[in-house]
């Protein structure tokens, strides 16, 4: 095997890694909340109220940044649309500033969709992961894989900012093509609890192979789930499907609310920008917020739920003709429906 049990100990650098693997690791968390095989409506109502809770509240007091800086690493000739969705559905979700980490020819396209992204074009430079680095201190969470491509120079600058991410305890979400990257090199996530892995099924049997040597057992996904967050230290694993399967190595929660039959892609980039923000949220409000939960499990929920009811709701209007760019309009209108009805104004 490559990788080992001393990768786990690696990881304990910083105060706030201690800090989130004890959070995410330690007794605090309850088995009360397992819905392995059936969940009621009253539990999944139960998880919406904890998604409530960990949303920041809309006052006047707090400054620009406060509720969310994300970071999209991502974006290069070929594909320009996925950063640009991830970025855009951060914001709409309620991120107050998205940036996106791309290449230089893909820089003006991205910018060139929204005005509101913050675009820098240095993932092809050679010293990439530096030029990161420097605004790591300034990002409360990363996004990295959506349009990132399989340039092997791309890559390599991939696996340095995961690694420089890990280092400083910054949640980090790895989709797409960052998954394929996780899949050659396990190592490099291994052990890191604040990681969430988005696959779908295909990049999902990839990393099992990958991880487990072993195929997938189609007859048991929430075992399979399962094992694969354990093999990988308890990371949280989003296995995006039918039904969206999410595990941290101790429960596996299933998001079945209603969406359509209706996939569009770029549905992908809605979930892990709008994870991006909520995993922000969720890590912030700690486990007194989600009733002693690992923050990320709710977070996830959120996430998914909140993907499908978008998807819902274009469906409703656009039928076959919806695209992602529908999903995305529907967000706001959205997230006031699943979380916003019972909260009151504060000031
Ligand atoms: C992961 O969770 C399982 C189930 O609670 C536990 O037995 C195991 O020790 C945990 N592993 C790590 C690396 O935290």
């Amino acid at each position: 095997m490559l990788w080992g049990r001393g990768t786990v100990a690696c990881v304990v650098g910083t105060a706030l890694v201690s800090a989130l693997v004890f959070w995410l690791h330690g007794e605090v968390i309850q088995r009360s909340f397992s819905f392995r095989s059936t969940h009621s409506l009253k539990d999944m109502e139960n998880i919406f109220r904890l998604v409530r809770n960990v949303i920041p509240p809309l006052t006047a007091k707090k400054h620009k940044g406060q509720d969310g800086r994300i970071g999209i690493v991502g974006g290069c000739q070929e594909y320009t649309g996925a950063p640009y969705f991830a970025a855009i559905s951060a914001l709409k979700v309620g991120a107050d500033l998205s940036h996106v980490f791309c290449t230089k020819d893909a820089a003006a396209a991205i910018k060139s969709y929204s005005p509101e992204l913050i675009v820098h074009p240095v993932l092809d430079i050679p010293n990439a992961v530096n030029e990161v680095e420097k605004w790591l201190p300034r990002l409360h969470t990363v996004v990295l894989g959506p349009g990132l491509g399989r340039d092997e120079v791309i890559l390599e600058h991939a696996k340095g900012i995961i690694e420089r991410t890990r280092a400083k305890g910054i949640p980090i979400i790895i989709d797409a093509d960052g998954l394929w990257l996780i899949a050659q090199h396990p190592s490099i996530i291994q052990g890191y609890q604040g990681a969430i892995l988005t696959p779908n099924l295909m990049e999902f049997s990839r990393l099992y192979e990958a991880v487990l040597r072993d195929p997938v057992d189609s007859d048991d996904h929430h075992g399979c789930v399962l094992r694969l967050s354990q093999a990988l230290g308890n990371l949280t694993i989003v296995q995006k499907g039918e039904r969206d399967l999410i595990s941290d190595g101790q429960k596996v929660f299933v998001c079945s609310h209603e969406g359509s039959n209706r996939r569009c892609g770029g549905q992908g980039d809605l979930l892990s920008g709008s994870l991006g923000v909520l995993s922000h949220w969720a890590f912030l409000a700690g486990s007194e917020k989600t009733n002693g939960l690992n923050p990320f499990l709710v977070a996830a929920f959120g996430a998914c739920s909140l993907t499908r009811q978008c998807n819902n709701q274009a469906f409703q209007k656009y039928g076959r003709s919806m695209t992602t760019k529908d999903m995305i309009t529907e967000i706001g209108t959205a997230f006031n429906k699943l979380f916003e009805h019972e909260v009151k104004a504060t000031n």
